[in-house]
């Protein structure tokens, strides 16, 4: 066992008695559940689901940096979680162990250094203006769903960026199926009780149609890129080009399969959900949606020289949707600081399980091997001891000049996770938000429509339960 102190180790508090018989329908949507246990045992706690089956769930940031970072190599990805995902993503990258975790992580690595997002930010310009002009030919006051809209937005994006092919028109059929398909997955990793996938239940069998439906779109880009070989510099051509180091064998079309549908799961999903929230907070609070504005305006509706101008130039539509480039992002510092609020308030990655391969220690808590610890950004970026008034939208808090950033501690915001398993898409990510961001809030007012009773709904992404209906009011 690790020696860390010479104290005994205690077992972390949590409540008496087993979840599955006492918080039925808590366990169903354990945000609440997990919320309240926060609030009346702290930041480190134990839970028992049923006799045998045990979990610590994990909000303070000193024992999230030894799990996450200076501890990693005493934890691993839970199987339970593994193997429940794999049902839909294979190998991909995000349930991979080992070398092999190791050398595809190596592999798909450089897909995403800055110097590479560079050449992918015009695809995303370009896809959120034609958004923007179908929204200018709507009625002034027009309502839309944004969630929808933010979720069709970043499958174009993730399509046309990661495997050069417009997915737009397959856009709704592939969120529906994918939110069915994870909400499967996502039912069978909390819940002990689910039938054998091989039984034709109904819900086997959505789920086998949604999972069908997402390996033919997954497929016909393998085919599609198959056929017209060549270098086209993005993830797809690096994928498709890799070799084994001591075979020679290149991925085969099943394993491809595999990454893609990783990256596609992990890479749009979140993103919507990220933007979807940020329209949500801005909808129904002014302030903040106007001094953003500002900002837009100030920095964005400027004459430029030289190099910037001619990039903003070279944007496909026209003048009126607005206008942002790569190298403006930097100077965005409100439009990124409400970005990060809206990740701190909902990460979309809301938790993430590991098992302890040995028994540690964390804090005076014994942990034994083979214990499954929940690390919840969810609850770590609401803690009451690092952030003040946790729960409203301070976009402030983010910007330079802010006196307590620099007392939180590194894992009281961490919505991209940390240690070697670390999102390989954070930059990615924030330069699609901020992008998107950007544009709309030039052209559009966003009002969330009446008193909407939105929560977040913790099925794998945290999204919201429901749509979020908002009205679009066009600037002049
Ligand atoms: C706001 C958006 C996003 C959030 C909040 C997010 C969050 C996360 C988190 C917390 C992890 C770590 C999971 C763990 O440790 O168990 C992760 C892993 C991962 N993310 Fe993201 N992500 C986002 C966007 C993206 C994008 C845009 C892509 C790709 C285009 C992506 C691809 C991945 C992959 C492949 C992994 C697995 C990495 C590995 O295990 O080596 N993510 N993400």
């Amino acid at each position: 066992m690790a020696k860390q102190s010479t104290a005994p180790a205690k077992t972390p508090p949590g409540p008496p008695g087993y979840l599955f018989f006492t918080e039925q329908e808590a366990m169903r949507n354990q945000l609440p559940l997990y919320t309240s246990v926060f609030e009346r045992y702290g930041d480190f706690v134990k839970l028992d689901g049923l006799p045998g089956i045990s979990w610590y769930l994990v909000a303070r940031p000193s024992a999230i940096e030894h799990i996450l970072v200076t501890h990693q190599n005493r934890y691993r990805k839970p199987d339970v979680f593994n193997k429940t995902l794999r049902l839909l993503v294979g190998n991909g990258l995000i349930v991979n162990e080992g070398d092999s975790w190791l050398s595809q992580r190596r592999l798909m690595q450089p897909a995403f250094h800055k110097e590479r997002l560079a050449n992918l930010a015009k695809s995303m310009i370009d896809s959120t203006k034609q958004l923007i002009e179908q929204w200018q030919q709507l009625d002034d006051d027009s309502e839309i769903d944004i969630a929808a809209e933010m979720s069709n937005l970043t499958l174009t994006i993730a399509g046309k960026t990661l495997f050069g092919l417009d997915l737009s028109d397959k856009a709704e059929m592939f969120g529906a199926s994918l939110r069915q398909a994870l909400s499967h997955v996502s039912k069978k990793m909390n819940n002990p009780f689910t039938f054998p996938e091989w039984l034709p239940t109904e819900e086997n069998k959505q789920f086998k149609n949604a999972r069908n439906n997402l390996f033919q779109v997954v497929d016909e880009i393998i085919a599609h890129r198959r056929k017209a070989a060549g270098d086209r510099g993005d993830l797809l051509s690096m994928l498709m080009a890799a070799q084994d180091e001591a075979s020679g064998a290149q991925m085969s079309d099943a394993q491809l399969r595999d990454e893609v549908i990783t990256l596609l799961v992990a890479g749009h999903d979140t993103v919507a959900a990220t933007l979807a929230w940020v329209y949500f907070l801005l909808g129904s609070n002014t302030a903040a949606q106007t001094r953003l504005q500002a900002e837009l305006q100030s920095e964005l509706q400027t004459e430029l020289q030289g190099a910037q101008q001619e990039e903003r130039e070279a944007q496909a539509a026209p003048e009126h949707c607005g206008q942002v480039s790569l190298a403006d992002l930097p100077k965005l510092t409100y439009t990124r600081a409400v970005i990060d609020e809206a990740l701190r308030l909902y990460p979309p990655a809301w938790g993430q399980p590991r098992e302890a391969i040995e028994d540690d220690q964390i804090d005076g808590y014994f942990v034994p091997k083979g214990r499954i610890i929940a690390v919840s950004q969810y609850l770590a970026q609401r803690h009451p001891d690092h952030w003040n008034q946790p729960l409203e939208f301070h976009p402030e808090r983010f910007l330079a000049g802010d006196s307590l950033a620099k007392e939180r501690p590194k894992f009281s915001y961490f919505p991209f996770g940390g240690g070697s398993r670390m999102c390989i898409g954070n930059n990615f990510a924030m330069m699609e938000a901020q992008i998107v961001v950007a544009l709309i809030s030039q052209s559009f007012t966003i009002a969330l429509v009446g008193n909407q009773d939105i929560k977040p709904d913790p099925t794998f992404t945290l999204r919201p339960d429901r749509p979020v209906q908002v009205k679009l009011q066009k600037r002049k």
